[in-house]
Parts: structure tokens; C-alpha cells; sequence
């Protein structure tokens, strides 16, 4: 199919046609960057901007090189030393970028909605990098990504998520992303973070870590998110490890070759202990490598690109 959409803005709304479009093109710009000269023009003139409210290593630093790639000229917004600690409105911050020619905004923020906001005024494309706890959608298609890599297809996996369910955009925007592309999702973790509404969207939900881990093809870890708990949701992060952490003893437990994965940032010793986190089934570090091509894809098609048969005949640039 050929990709139509202006903006990225969560998974809920695409359809299972789109999300293959969208992995497809990033196949493509992976091979582009097995060349020797990885950069091509798709996005030579046009302006991006990487407008982040909240902190990023991965997603902000991945869009960068992604427009880089591209050819486009890309501008990185941090909150500290701009006019938002002067009070300007995130309203009136993006109409500003917006006159000075940008084409794309690549917005995290703390708020959910914050991208569906700017989308609604801006004439550019806006690219959801995070918003709240509400969708995730490049951290999302990167993971499905990576899983059709390395298991060949997602249909019929087992994929447990196991942690912060309740305050992860995530989780949610993997949620969507594995079943519309037909994983059987269960969900894990703590009874105050995983509530079992989230069986209405067709998880299976359990409290029972040794049951969620001991036939899943892939388990994802998620981080505690301190940041968005209002009250404490377990007793201490030592019990958090004993109850739920991917320990040795528990992944000798699990199928062998199951996939173990993670968004990052990874707090080793609390929902994975270090060693996991660096052995031969971890692919945490293909997911930031993944994230790249997908991020490219996404620029791409935003942009007007229609699908992977449109990237064949990107020339790099010399
Ligand atoms: N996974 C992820 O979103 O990481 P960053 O917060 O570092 O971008």
C-alpha cells in the first residue's frame, strides 16, 4: 500500500497495512545504511526540528542522525536556555518554529496529546517522540521491528511486557503494535501498575512472573517510570527485583531461545539484572540500531515518500 499520512502520531490509528508499510521502508533504510556512504537526499532543504520537553538519550539522538541520513537540516529545542522557561506557551513555541520554515516537529512531552495538539494547527508534519504515558509509536515500530528480524514474523509470538505497565507509553503503543500484527500479549507486573483493564484490548494479564516468562518467545522489560507515579505503587525497589526482576534463577526458567528486550534506560538490578542485560539473547542494543532506520522511514514517509519501493532509488549522496 501507499503511505498517505501526514503525521506519526500513535499506533492506535494505523491500520496493520500501514505498520508493515512502515517496517518495510525502514528494511530498505537499513540497507542504505549497510552502504558505504549511507546519506541520502529524500529530505535535501527541508527542515526538521527536534522540539523535547522531556529528557531523551535514544529517540532524541536517533531522529537526529535519521534527519542527518536524510539530508535534511535538523535543529535540536531543549527546553533549558529557550523561551518556555520564560513562559511561552508550547502553542506559541511551535508557531515559531513553524515561521522559520520547519517542515517537520518531532515532539516529547510530558502532557498526552501534546502531539495530536500541534498536529491540529500545524501546516508541517508532527511526529509523536513520547507523550505522557499515553503512545510511544517509533519506540514501538522499532521493537516489532527488531522482533521481525530476528524471529522472521510476529504473528502467533508469545510476547510478554513485563513492569511499569500502567504509566508506560510504551506498553501501550506496543500493545497496539503486536496486535495488530497478531503476537498473543500478556501482561506482567505489580497489581497496582498492571490493572486487568487492560484485558479489554485483548492482553491477557497476570500478576504471575514464573507464568508470563515460562513460554513467551519475547519478554520486554520496562522500567519503573518514578517519574510519572504519584504515590509509591510497590514497597521497594529491592522487593520490585525479588518479586518481578529478570533474575538468573528466572531466566533459566524460560524458553531458550527467547528474546529479551528492553526500551531503555535500563536500571540494571531492579527489573534486569546486569548480566541479562548483556548476554546473547539480550537485543536491546539492536533496538537502538533499529531505531535509526526506523526513524528514517518515518521521516521519509511523512515527507511524502509512499513505501519501500520509493527508497530503491535513493542515490547516496556523495
Ligand atoms: N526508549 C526511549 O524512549 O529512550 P529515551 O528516553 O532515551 O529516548
Amino acid at each position: 500500500m501507499n503511505w498517505h499520512r501526514k503525521h506519526l502520531l500513535d499506533i492506535q490509528s494505523l491500520s496493520t497495512e500501514e505498520i508493515v508499510t512502515i517496517l518495510d521502508t525502514a528494511r530498505a533504510f537499513k540497507a542504505v545504511g549497510e552502504r558505504a556512504i549511507k546519506k541520502v537526499p529524500a529530505l535535501r532543504g527541508k527542515t526538521v526540528v527536534n522540539l523535547f520537553i522531556e529528557p531523551s538519550t535514544r529517540t532524541r539522538i536517533s531522529f537526529e542522525l535519521a534527519a542527518k541520513r536524510l539530508t535534511a537540516d535538523i535543529i535540536n529545542f531543549t527546553t533549558d536556555g529557550s523561551s518556555l522557561r520564560k513562559g511561552e506557551s508550547l502553542k506559541d513555541t511551535a508557531r515559531n518554529l513553524e515561521a522559520l520554515n520547519a517542515d517537520i516537529i518531532i515532539i516529547r512531552h510530558q502532557a498526552a496529546g501534546a502531539p495530536h495538539f500541534l498536529s491540529r494547527f500545524l501546516k508541517g508534519s508532527v511526529v509523536n517522540a513520547g507523550d505522557g504515558a499515553h503512545a510511544h509509536p517509533t519506540q514501538a515500530l522499532l521493537d516489532v521491528f527488531t522482533i521481525r528480524e530476528k524471529k522472521g514474523d510476529v504473528k502467533g509470538l508469545k510476547v510478554t511486557i513485563l513492569g511499569d505497565i500502567l504509566y508506560s507509553r510504551v506498553a501501550r503503543s506496543n500493545i497496539w503494535a503486536l496486535l495488530k500484527l497478531g503476537a498473543e500479549v500478556t501482561l506482567c507486573g505489580p497489581s497496582t501498575l498492571v490493572p486487568k483493564a487492560f484485558e479489554d484490548l485483548g492482553c491477557r494479564v497476570t500478576w504471575n512472573v514464573e507464568e508470563a516468562i515460562a513460554d513467551a518467545d519475547i519478554i520486554n522489560l520496562l522500567r519503573i517510570q518514578h517519574e510519572r507515579q504519584r504515590k509509591t505503587m510497590f514497597p521497594s525497589l529491592g522487593e520490585y527485583n525479588n518479586l518481578f526482576g529478570l533474575t538468573k534463577a528466572r531466566l533459566a526458567r524460560t524458553k531458550p531461545d527467547s528474546l529479551i528486550m528492553h526500551p531503555g534506560p535500563i536500571n540494571r538490578g531492579v527489573e534486569i539484572d546486569g548480566e541479562i542485560a548483556d548476554c546473547n539473547r539480550s537485543v536491546i542494543m539492536d533496538q537502538v540500531t533499529n531505531g535509526l532506520a526506523v526513524r528514517m522511514a518515518v521521516l521519509f514517509l511523512v515527507n511524502g515518500g509512499k513505501g519501500p519501493q520509493d527508497v530503491g532509488g535513493t542515490k547516496s549522496e556523495i
